[in-house]
């Protein structure tokens, strides 16, 4: 199907979702044990909801959240500042748990694990890439990238090779002695994103990567993650307040006091640009 630049639609084309869970109808999202794992959805949600306790107040951030997202997808969190984006990040991440409410990362039911478990899955399936870089000051950007690798007690050998292979992914080759201090922002932001992908993860979750990045920057990294998508078929959930960055998804989700109010699959003009015009779940 082929749509033009900047055009919307507000559900996921029903051949995709039918190849995906035949049995699904509109909109619906399972809630099932998944038999066959390989055929289940990457992220299915039921009904989250997160309430932080502060003292006696309750505070709750979010309410009764559904969605699934399935392997490949670009997918944009949007909506006002509080509205639930980053406590569903860390939820989606392994970081924190809902109070209610089930959460199946492929197939496997993540509230039913241990923290071990948690830890493990962190580890394995999912890279992080935030809005500060995170990186570890007066440490080269190779040693920043193999860190991963390396508490997984890989040799050092092939910690080094993984690390420079992710920075030549993320355009940063010849960059690998530098200090964080040493690269711009745009380029920080580029080994955090080669540190997050060391671990080969299945999803990249990323809580406003160009959040303090100027525009040419952020288009840098935008397109880095662009292309991580099409090309590695890399599943990606980013936060953003800005709509020319949401614009690089093809899904954008519009979250509300901790509720999504809006989930639509679209043809960015980039993604118009680069799949020919031609929706792509
Ligand atoms: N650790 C916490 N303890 C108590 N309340 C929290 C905590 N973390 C978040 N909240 C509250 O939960 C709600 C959702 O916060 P969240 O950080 O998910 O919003 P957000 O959409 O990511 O906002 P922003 O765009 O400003 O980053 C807010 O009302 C916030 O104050
Ligand atoms: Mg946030």
């Amino acid at each position: 199907m082929a749509e033009g630049p900047n055009q919307s639609i507000d559900h996921q084309p029903s051949a995709v979702r039918q190849a995906h869970r035949p049995e699904l109808g509109r909109g619906a999202v399972s809630h099932q044990p998944f038999s066959d794992p390989a055929r289940a959805p990457l992220i299915v949600c039921k009904d989250l909801s997160k309430i932080y306790r502060l003292g006696d107040v309750e505070v709750p951030a979010l309410r009764g959240v559904n969605l699934e997202i399935q392997r490949g997808e670009f997918v944009a969190v949007m909506g006002p500042s509080g509205s639930g984006k980053s406590t569903l990040m860390n939820i989606l991440g392994c970081l924190d748990t809902p109070t209610t409410g089930s959460y199946w990362l492929d197939g496997r039911e993540v509230g039913r694990e241990g923290q071990d478990e948690l830890a493990e899955i962190r580890n394995r399936r999912i890279g992080f890439v935030f809005q500060n870089f995170n990186l570890i000051p007066r440490t080269s950007a190779l040693e920043n990238a193999q860190l991963p690798l390396f508490y997984r007690g890989m040799p050092l050998r092939n910690q080094r090779a993984g690390a420079a292979a992710a920075l030549a992914r993320v355009g940063l080759s010849g960059r690998e002695d530098h200090y964080p201090t040493q690269l711009s922002g745009g380029q920080q932001q580029r080994v955090a994103i080669a540190r997050a992908l060391v671990s080969s993860p299945s999803i990249l979750l990323a809580d406003e990567p160009t959040g303090n990045l100027d525009t040419e920057s952020s288009r840098g990294i935008m397109e880095v993650l662009q292309r991580l998508n099409q090309e590695d078929g890399l599943t990606i959930i980013l936060v953003t307040h800005e709509t020319d960055i949401a614009a690089y998804a093809s899904r954008e989700i519009l979250m509300t006091d901790g509720q999504i109010v809006r989930d639509r699959w679209r043809v960015s003009a980039h993604s118009a640009r680069a799949s020919g015009g031609v929706v792509k779940p």
